[in-house]
């Protein structure tokens, strides 16, 4: 049966119950396309790092640290998520990172990930590409070859910097460009508009890379109009916000603009109160081609999985007609090859066929 109101060749999936809509949400096949690996970073790595780095942490035990991430906005989380970062130190503890996140993304049937990595909070500590980059490009490939999970890196520019120091970022991701897809932008977003860094996007998007950018997750919709008009990004990051001005809403629908949404992260940098009062099924019911990210796992309860089932658990106006437009929007926005998306497409259309 391959008939419903959206395209004649997608499953008639009108029909199916709630419970099978949550099996299905888990076990199709989905990209992540907003997640930080940095954000991966558990607080029992966090441990255990620290004592073969011979770090010491400001925290008893791994139940002490879990308890402080009790976050009031964005910045009050990246405090601790780059402090979190120093146990990072060695090649071996960046695969180490970037394996355990690939292991625990195949588990929700990730099939493609686009990870954003932070390289300012790196060589700010005397960590250089040298160290992390061959850590990330030989997780890349162990994922590939032994998950089928398809990886594709983005450098991110952190925008409480400096113009200069993007540029001197993106000098030295030069010789790693092969194994880069994309440059994004995030940190703190209040005060730190996206045309600080057109330079930086325009000579980004000159050496092959895509363009994506955090933008209206605090910051206003203006923030998600200079992105995509002076960054000339192709996603954007969060986004959430863009529901406070109608014309952009009508632009990001008339554009199909993907949005890379994170429902838990919303929720626990208080973006929303909670998961009811989420704004993601008026963002849909608008036409945006919205998607289900994790953003920072390790700090805000959950992964992909848990972002949309959690949700779909909240929000009874979702149900399957979203769930499939949510997965299939994932596949479509992502980077990877056609062939590719076209494969996982044909995949998740076969298991949702198989569900009616
Ligand atoms: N860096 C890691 N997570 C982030 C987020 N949610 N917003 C901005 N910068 C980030
Ligand atoms: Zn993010």
């Amino acid at each position: 049966m391959i008939s419903d109101n959206l395209t004649p060749s997608r499953p008639d999936i009108t029909a199916l119950p709630v419970e099978r809509v949550a099996h299905l949400l888990r076990v199709s096949p989905k990209a992540e396309l907003h997640v930080h690996i940095e954000g991966t970073l558990e607080p029992e790595l966090i441990f255990a790092l620290a004592q073969r780095n011979g770090v010491s942490l400001p925290y008893a035990d791994v139940e002490a640290l879990r308890k402080a991430y009790a976050f009031t906005d964005l910045q009050s989380f990246l405090d601790l998520y780059y402090a979190g970062c120093d146990v990072l130190r060695t090649e071996q503890d960046f695969f180490d990172l970037a394996w355990a996140y690939f292991q625990r993304a195949a588990r929700d049937h990730v099939v493609r990930v686009e990870p954003f990595f932070d390289p300012q909070s790196h060589t700010a500590r005397g960590v250089g590409f040298e160290v992390f980059m061959p850590a990330f490009i030989q997780a890349a490939q162990r994922a590939q070859d032994e998950l089928g999970l398809s990886v594709g890196w983005i450098v991110s520019v952190l925008r409480h910097l400096s113009e200069e120091d993007a540029l001197q970022m993106l000098d030295a991701a030069q010789p790693w460009l092969d194994h880069l897809i994309g440059i994004g932008l995030d940190s703190s977003e209040r005060g730190n508009p996206p045309e600080k860094f057109s330079r930086v996007f325009a000579r980004a998007r000159e050496m092959g890379l895509h363009a994506v950018a955090h933008a209206g997750e605090e910051g206003p919709p203006a923030y998600v109009l200079g992105a995509l008009d002076v960054l000339k990004v192709e996603r954007i990051d969060h986004g959430v916000r863009a529901s406070e001005d109608p014309a952009l809403m009508q632009r990001l629908a008339r554009e199909q603009m993907p949005l890379t949404v994170c429902p838990l992260s919303n929720v626990r940098l208080c973006v929303v109160p909670d998961l009811a009062q989420h704004n993601l099924p008026q963002l849909l019911a608008a036409g945006l081609k919205v998607t289900v990210n994790s953003d920072d796992p390790a700090y805000f309860g959950g992964y992909v999985n848990d972002n949309l089932t959690e949700l779909f658990a909240a929000q009874p106006a979702l149900g399957a007609a979203q769930a499939y437009a949510l997965l299939r929007n994932s596949l479509e926005a992502s980077f990877a090859a056609d062939g590719d998306k076209a494969l996982w497409i044909a995949q998740l259309d076969a298991q949702w066929r198989q569900a009616v």
